[in-house]
């Protein structure tokens, strides 16, 4: 090979083929840099975008965090993000026992929802039971129209729920006349079940209980507080004054509680009115089925069971 190269007539003859490589190797070399150059800018704006990523990211985590303490478990009974599933059970549940179809039930727990929010954030205390139960309560009481304006109340706590409930049916059109029975002795009181602390820490008391009661509009401000047991003589001949059209049953939760409770309700429930036993089905409580089932199988019961939307019974008074 180098004695070709040293050869001058095959120098002379190769010549225009090593030049046409040379100018390959030139035009490869430059269209090499331009890659280079081009991957390059590539490769800083993509530095750019991750620092904007990144940021972003801190942004968003920042935003989740506050979000988080308006509707995580903190100082209340439990958290406040309700799944689709769930919000979809719920719909599903409420369309079935008040008849309604799917419309009605989807916007009356989206408005539970929101008051359920609202109302918790401002109350002093807090609403019992899971998001699921509270909105379906809410939810459906207005869709079952009841018979008159008489609601009570048997177990209030911090009176959150019944303020609630009062703005769910005044926004159906009734301005309720409220009543509510709770003893209001400092804490929960709950015969033979070992309560756990006071999430919020808030006292069940009188004073607490006013104060979350005006969240509810006129019929809270103007509702009317029996301090005392349900089953008290002189608890039960004052709130016996009038037939109600709604009674939610959520006070003592034994068996034996619930199951005096809704003897005390045959008598004092309007005929048409609906009567709401919470925890119905709930496996921390298992005396309040109990109890219903046995009520409702003495075949002489005025109560009729239109069925169960999460862990709350409805039923409804025969005329
Ligand atoms: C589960 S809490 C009520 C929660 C409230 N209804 C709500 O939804 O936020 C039960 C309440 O009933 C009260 N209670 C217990 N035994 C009772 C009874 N025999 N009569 C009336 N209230 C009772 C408890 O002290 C407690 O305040």
């Amino acid at each position: 090979m180098s004695s070709l190269l040293s050869n001058r007539l095959a120098r002379r003859i190769l010549r225009p083929a090593a030049a046409l490589v040379d100018k390959r190797i030139t035009r490869s070399a430059s269209g090499l840099r331009k890659d280079l150059d081009a991957l390059r800018r590539e490769a800083k704006e993509l530095r750019v975008q991750q620092t904007e990523l990144r940021n972003q990211q801190a942004e968003l985590r920042g935003q989740q965090y506050a979000v988080g303490l308006l509707f995580d478990r903190t100082g209340r009974s439990g958290h406040r993000v309700p799944t689709p599933a769930e919000i979809n059970t719920l719909v599903r549940e409420i369309a079935a026992v008040t008849g309604e179809d799917g419309g009605p039930a989807r916007r009356n727990v989206t408005i539970a929802f929101r008051n359920v929010i609202a109302l918790e954030a401002l109350a002093v205390g807090r609403l019992a039971g899971s998001t699921s139960n509270i909105c379906g309560k809410l939810a459906t009481v207005p869709l079952l129209r009841p018979p008159n304006e008489d609601v009570l109340e048997i177990g209030t706590l911090h009176g959150l729920f019944a303020a609630t409930l009062m703005r769910m049916l005044h926004r159906a059109g009734t301005e309720a006349r409220l009543t509510v029975v709770d003893p209001l002795v400092g804490s929960q009181l709950q015969p033979g079940a070992g309560m756990g602390a006071e999430p919020t820490g808030t006292p069940v008391r009188m004073d607490v209980v006013r104060a979350n009661l005006a969240l509810g509009g006129r019929a809270g401000i103007e509702a009317r507080v029996e301090q005392g047991f349900s089953g008290d003589p002189e608890i039960r001949a004052a709130v016996s004054d009038r037939k109600y059209g709604v009674i939610i049953v959520d006070g003592d939760h034994s068996a034996e509680g619930v199951l005096a409770d809704l003897e005390w309700v045959e008598d004092i429930v309007a005929p048409g009115g609906i009567v709401v036993l919470d925890d119905f089905g709930d496996a921390s409580w298992p005396g309040v089925k109990e109890a219903a089932e046995k009520h409702l199988a003495t075949g002489t019961s005025r109560l009729e069971l239109l069925g169960r939307v999460s862990t709350s019974a409805f039923l409804r008074a025969r005329a």
